[in-house]
């Protein structure tokens, strides 16, 4: 039995696709029951549960030979990001106790690595750790930067003639499709586990910068869309103005001030998987929305 939490969400939703089509026993995890019945009708176990809730997350989580667990993201108007994180950190490795499934599976992040100057990743700094502490055998997938972020800003892009933000313009920094992300996860969820962690990092076939991704959409669209890049306060402005708390857009300011200092980057000696999902691939599928 693999047991799948997110998986409303764009990652989730393909472990358990994945899963289902290899014909293994599924057990989907939500929190609101109504969200679990596509999901029963696909041939997968529902159980309700809240990723903060220990108990019932435990009950989740019990007898699995494999979980696949994330952080969920905090809300865009959120004034104290941070504030839901140690409940939800505590949920889960408090049910990774109780439960003792034989492997989990946590979607971490490029950078995670870092206790600090990472913006919303640092989060998962913690995590990690404090998921090692329970003992479970554990697999970070450390993904990259996600090419659905773009999907916010391709419209204004195409409709103002120019691709705004505050990544270096030139830089390459490595990127991948949240779909190879839930591919990615079945495939290390259903192979043998010894003990204790791992680290996997994961993105796409290349490295793109944000010149290549004005240049990838450029093309998609027919017209040329040049990149522009603006100070990380130009950023924080911008997000704001889109309904971003201030503690929200100073944690995707730092983040992004990361990615252009090499900080935000893969750990070295770690192992490296590449998807096969181009940029352009996810543009032209976003751009359909
Ligand atoms: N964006 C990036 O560039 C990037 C890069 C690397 C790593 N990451 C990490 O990726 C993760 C997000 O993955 P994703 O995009 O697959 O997620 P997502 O699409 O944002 O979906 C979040 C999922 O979590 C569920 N959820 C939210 N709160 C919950 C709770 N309290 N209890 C149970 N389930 C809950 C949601 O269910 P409902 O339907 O009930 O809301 C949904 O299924 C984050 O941890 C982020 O740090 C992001």
């Amino acid at each position: 039995m693999f047991v799948v939490a997110g998986v409303s969400g764009n990652t989730g939703s393909v472990v358990a696709e994945t899963l289902l089509a290899q014909r293994k026993a599924v057990r989907v995890v939500v929190r609101d029951a109504a969200k679990g019945e596509a999901w029963k009708a696909r041939g997968a176990e529902v159980a309700v549960a809240s990723l903060d809730d220990a108990d019932a997350l435990g009950r989740a989580f019990a007898g699995a030979e494999g979980v696949y667990v994330l952080l969920p993201p905090f809300g865009f108007a959120d004034e104290d990001p941070a504030s839901s994180r140690p409940a939800l950190i505590a949920g889960i490795t408090g049910a990774l106790r109780s439960g003792r499934p034989a492997h989990v599976v946590l979607l971490s992040s490029i950078g995670a690595q870092h206790p600090a100057g990472t913006g919303p990743i640092a989060a998962l700094h913690t995590l990690e750790r404090e998921i090692a502490a329970t003992g479970v055998p554990a697999t970070f997938l450390r993904a990259a930067y996600f090419m659905e972020n773009w999907g916010a800003s391709l419209g204004g892009a195409i409709e103002g003639g120019a691709l705004y933000n505050a990544l270096e313009s030139g830089r390459k920094f490595p990127q991948v499709a949240t779909r190879d992300i839930g591919a990615t996860a079945a495939a290390l969820l259903v192979e043998p586990v010894g003990s204790g962690t791992r680290v996997v990092d994961l993105s796409g076939p290349a490295d793109y910068s944000l010149d290549d991704v004005a240049a990838t959409l450029s093309g998609i669209v027919g017209k040329t869309i040049p990149a522009v890049q603006v100070p990380i306060d130009g950023l924080k402005g911008a997000l704001r103005g889109m309904g971003a708390s201030a503690a929200v857009a100073d944690l995707y300011g730092e983040m992004t001030d990361g990615i252009n200092r090499g900080h935000v980057a893969f750990e070295p000696g770690t192992t490296r998987v590449r998807g096969a999902t181009s940029l352009e691939t996810v543009l032209r599928s976003l751009l359909q929305r």
